[in-house]
């Protein structure tokens, strides 16, 4: 695929650190959390677990409901090879953990366990968060499941449900909501839609693989442009949004 190359080539040109930025909000947000280089007991945690999946030679066969895998071909998958191709890498992994410290959301709601390396990240940074996260594949939240009792991971719920049933039931407000799967165009849009009823003043939203395809591209910018988002911080991979009505209406392109 060209397109997330070349989108690259246009970020780095146009993307800036905290030096670039005037927002105090966002200027805090960048150096206590994004830059923060501290060492966390918790990222040996997150490594420990890692390493067990990436070590686990079962087989689960996988149902996707999502925009499908430009990696795999067939449905029966291993654990360690899902492990190595959908979840997110280290770096990122740390940053949503610091997200989760930084600002301690009560609540959070996850669109796309998978095997739950990104969910084990936010609530461990903050355990005293209820976490909801959804994953279609029953197989996939099966395995998931089976970590999180491992390591004893006891703030998460884990529903096997289609996103959009998820979201056109409910009725609850999230701090912290991540958006990691399905990713078309369409589909993004629909979420933002629905998850309009689920924020509030304080909730930030983070999308992942906003570069991923001119159509996810396409997706991010019409999501900006809404007027009930004030900031967003597009960092490549991930656009983050907040809805904070005391901010001015700004966007941000911000090298992690
Ligand atoms: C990229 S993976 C999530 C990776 C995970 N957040 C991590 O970093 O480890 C996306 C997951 O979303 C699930 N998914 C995709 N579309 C879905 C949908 N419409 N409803 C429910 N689950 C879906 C897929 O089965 C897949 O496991």
């Amino acid at each position: 695929m060209i397109y997330p190359f070349t989108s690259y080539l246009k970020f780095l040109a146009t993307s800036t650190n905290q030096h670039g930025v005037h927002s105090p909000f966002v200027y805090k947000l960048l150096t206590q959390c994004f830059y923060n280089r501290s060492f966390y007991p918790a990222y040996d945690i997150l490594s420990t677990h890692r390493k067990a999946l990436l070590s686990d030679d079962s087989t689960i066969s996988v149902t996707d409901l999502g925009a499908g895998s430009r990696v795999f071909k067939s449905d029966l998958r291993k654990v360690s090879a899902i492990a190595r191709h959908a979840g997110m890498s280290r770096k990122r992994q740390k940053l949503l953990y610091r997200l989760s410290r930084f600002h301690q959301p009560s609540s959070i709601l996850e669109l796309g366990t998978s095997l739950g390396l990104s969910t084990l990240a936010m609530a461990l940074g903050n355990e005293h968060s209820r976490i909801t996260t959804l994953e279609g594949c029953q197989a996939t939240a099966g395995k998931a499941k089976e970590y999180f009792k491992a390591f004893e991971i006891e703030n998460v719920d884990l529903l096997t449900t289609d996103f959009d049933t998820y979201l056109s039931n409910c009725d609850e407000t999230f701090d912290l909501i991540y958006v990691d799967g399905n990713h078309t165009e369409r589909d993004t849009l629909g979420y933002f839609e629905l998850l309009q009823k689920c924020i509030h003043n304080n909730s930030i939203v983070i999308l992942d693989d906003i570069h991923w395809s001119r159509e996810m591209h396409a997706a991010w910018k019409q999501i900006i442009a809404n007027e009930q988002v004030t900031v967003s911080i597009d960092t490549f991979q991930w656009g983050l949004i907040f809805f904070r009505k005391e901010q001015k209406k700004q966007d941000f392109k911000i090298r992690v």
